[in-house]
């Protein structure tokens, strides 16, 4: 595959939600893949855990990438990549400490700016991703609801400025597919290597980890080639592939 030349790229006003956009119009999109869905607002943006994602006019990039893999067994790196494509870009505008929470959130320092969520369809033999992205870029600490004020922050908030937004949708795009396709070309050392010197947590970090109906209290190891995370416990070194880390210290 090349990227991003021969990107579809498709710009709503408004949409319930990019990803499902994608789903909806699996049929006719899926001839036209790679294509990257973004929308100026959404009506039902949605996070992981069925979670809402605020999406209103002027206050975040919503975007969602839909294309093949040709590969299943890196299906766990695609979060992961995408989270290094996004703090890449946003490293490089003048502060460096963005970094990725495991396995889905994008942090500067401690708050959330940007999540991401990703989703499989199979038809056959055939895999198609379809990751979404969505960045918080204008919003004024006062947008975000109550609950969300000492975890959520905006690139505006970051840099004292506003953002345009299109410019930064082309540059998520190139560098998101550029990483795509290290995956596909199998580079695992390599990105595993960023991901983890992009990682929020280190190694050695004390860490409490949601897993479904379980918590489970460990030591951060690091994070697999297959996007795994690595956990020191009482039991040995265990892999998880879903799940969340909690904020605080364990
Ligand atoms: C999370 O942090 O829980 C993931 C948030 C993902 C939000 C993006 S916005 C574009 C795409 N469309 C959606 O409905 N969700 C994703």
């Amino acid at each position: 595959m090349t990227y991003p030349e021969n990107l579809h790229i498709i710009h709503l006003e408004s949409v319930d939600s990019t990803n499902d956009y994608i789903k909806r119009n699996y049929r006719t999109l899926s001839s036209r893949f790679p294509v990257m869905v973004r929308a100026d607002l959404q009506t039902s943006g949605r996070g992981r855990h069925d979670r809402e994602w605020m999406s209103p006019r002027g206050g975040g990039l919503y975007t969602s990438f839909g294309f093949l893999l040709n590969n299943q067994r890196n299906l766990g790196l695609l979060p992961l990549v995408a989270g290094v494509s996004l703090v890449e870009i946003l490293n490089c505008q003048g502060d460096e400490n963005f970094r990725i929470k495991w396995p889905n959130d994008i942090l500067y320092n401690q708050r959330k700016v940007a999540g991401i969520l990703t989703e499989t369809i199979i038809f056959g033999d055939r895999l198609t991703c379809i990751c979404g992205i969505g960045v918080n870029v204008n919003q004024i600490q006062s947008d975000f609801p109550p609950h969300l004020q000492e975890r959520a922050i905006s690139l505006n908030i970051i840099h004292g400025h506003p953002f345009p937004i299109d410019n930064f949708s082309r540059e998520l795009a190139r560098s998101f597919f550029k990483w795509v396709e290290k995956v596909e070309l199998g580079d695992s050392a390599l990105i595993t290597d960023k991901i983890n010197h992009l990682s929020f947590h280190s190694k050695g970090d004390h860490i409490s980890f949601h897993n479904g109906e379980r918590t489970i209290t460990g030591i951060f190891s690091r994070i697999e080639s297959d996007g795994g995370l690595i956990l020191q416990t009482e039991g040995g070194e265990n892999s998880y592939y879903s799940g969340e880390i909690k904020m605080e210290k364990a």
